[in-house]
């Protein structure tokens, strides 16, 4: 490990020594002092920010701004105008001149957080302002220039996006001058019990509770695990730990109940018995009690997600009725028996909308992108919902503006 890889992992508390990571952020060191622009890939959850506040921060323009934008984040209508400000009176409610990131950080750089969200206008903006430096405001017809270091991530295939048309080529080829690939959490090792152990540690200070610690099997267990969420899964996983078993010395088993089904329906603990560690026939029918409920609870997240005018007709679903609460609708026919209404609280569809989000979060360990997927709505209509719904996303997913 070079001196500066070490700089940098103590100045962002970057917890690993795997042979993966630590290339990653030796490439970011090592590119810092270049003025190129650099393309972060890796899962959802895997600490791609880190990366360009590294670049930043070993590069020339350490004392000039950072700006870190999330371009999934920000509505489609608004974007341009927040990158590359507005003129007065150029759209409804632009009351105005406004300066846009790229007027602001000039000389700086500026992290674009969930590139692929970008809409395909705003796109050529983008390619523009790479090239040549020169930008224009929203409404404005005048040139203006910039000096800006861009540092782009995404969670999603660009190449794939670009073969959908969602992506400009030329964009993609002028972005990823430079890759970084931030390895997933499984690949890591040791690295995960590591993890796990820091974090234990930082919660049980934040809670002020006595620190958790993790059984050998335990670790096993969290080393051969998916994590399809990565490092940010397993900090919530960790929280949730802590919070409730402060203090314990966490079994395998209270780890597994925490990790949910991959979306094959095949359980975490499948991949966990592939060492043979789980020999007894009774501890399998343990796994596979747990896998049910597992199943059960979502499948009641999934119900709870559904709102009442999607659904079928009362009595057609005779098997879930019990687990089917609130699909009992004033149009229903006369089955519906009113006592039962009366006490069957109905959640409004506010609730719905939130316990859904909630649980497809919940389901994809945090990863917005499968979350929307599996919501069959876009990852920006996620976040407006999440917003709207008031729902708690983890530090930094949301829109920033931040100085190093
Ligand atoms: N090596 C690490 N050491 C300590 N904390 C980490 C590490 N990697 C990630 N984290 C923490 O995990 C969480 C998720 O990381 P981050 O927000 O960078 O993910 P991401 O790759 O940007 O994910 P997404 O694509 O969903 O935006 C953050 O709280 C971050 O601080
Ligand atoms: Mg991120």
């Amino acid at each position: 490990m070079t001196d500066d890889v070490l700089k940098a992992k103590q100045r962002f508390s970057i917890i690993g020594n795997s042979p993966a990571l630590l290339a990653a952020i030796e490439r970011a060191v090592k590119v810092a002092p270049i003025d190129l622009s650099v393309l972060v890939t890796g899962e959802s959850g895997s600490g791609k920010e880190f990366f360009p506040k590294i670049i930043h921060a070993f590069g020339a323009r350490k004392h000039k701004k950072y700006i870190a934008v999330n371009c999934g984040a920000i509505p489609e209508g608004t974007i341009d105008s927040e990158l590359f400000g507005h003129e007065k009176g150029s759209f409804t409610g632009a009351i105005n001149t406004r300066k846009g990131y790229f007027e602001e950080a000039d000389g700086g750089t500026i992290f674009l957080d969930e590139v692929a969200e970008l809409p395909l206008t705003t796109q050529a903006r983008l390619l523009r302002v790479l090239e040549t430096g020169e930008f224009l405001k929203v409404g404005s017809s005048q040139v203006q220039k910039t000096d800006i270091r861009i540092v782009a991530a995404t969670n999603v295939d660009l190449l794939k996006a670009v073969a959908k048309g969602k992506f400009r080529e030329d964009l993609y080829y002028r972005l990823s001058t430079v890759v970084i690939n931030v390895p997933n959490l499984h690949d890591r090792g040791e690295d995960i019990p590591l993890l796990a152990r820091k974090f234990s540690a930082d919660f049980s200070e934040k809670y002020l509770t006595a620190p958790i610690t993790f059984s050998e099997e335990a670790k096993r267990a969290m080393m051969l695990y998916r994590w399809p969420g990565n490092v940010r899964q397993l900090k919530n996983i960790v929280e949730q730990l802590a919070l409730f078993n402060a203090g314990e010395e966490i079994s395998r088993r209270q780890l597994i109940e925490l990790l949910p089904l991959d979306r094959s329906g095949s359980s975490s603990l499948v991949a966990a018995t592939r060492d043979g560690s789980y020999e007894s026939e009774r501890e399998m029918l343990w796994q596979l009690v747990y896998q049910l409920r597992h199943e059960l609870s979502d499948l009641r997240s999934r119900i709870d997600g559904i709102t009442p005018e999607k659904e079928q007709p009362y009595g057609s679903h005779a098997s879930t009725q019990s687990l089917i609460k609130y699909e009992v609708s004033p149009t229903d026919n006369d089955k519906c028996d009113s006592a039962v209404e009366e006490v069957v609280a109905v959640p409004t569809l506010e609730d719905s909308e939130r316990n859904a989000v909630a649980a497809a979060l919940r389901r994809n360990g945090g990863n917005k992108k499968k979350a929307a997927e599996q919501l069959n709505i876009s990852p920006r209509t996620l976040y407006r919902k999440i917003h709207e719904l008031g729902l708690q996303l983890d530090e930094g997913t949301e829109p920033e503006q931040a100085e190093l």
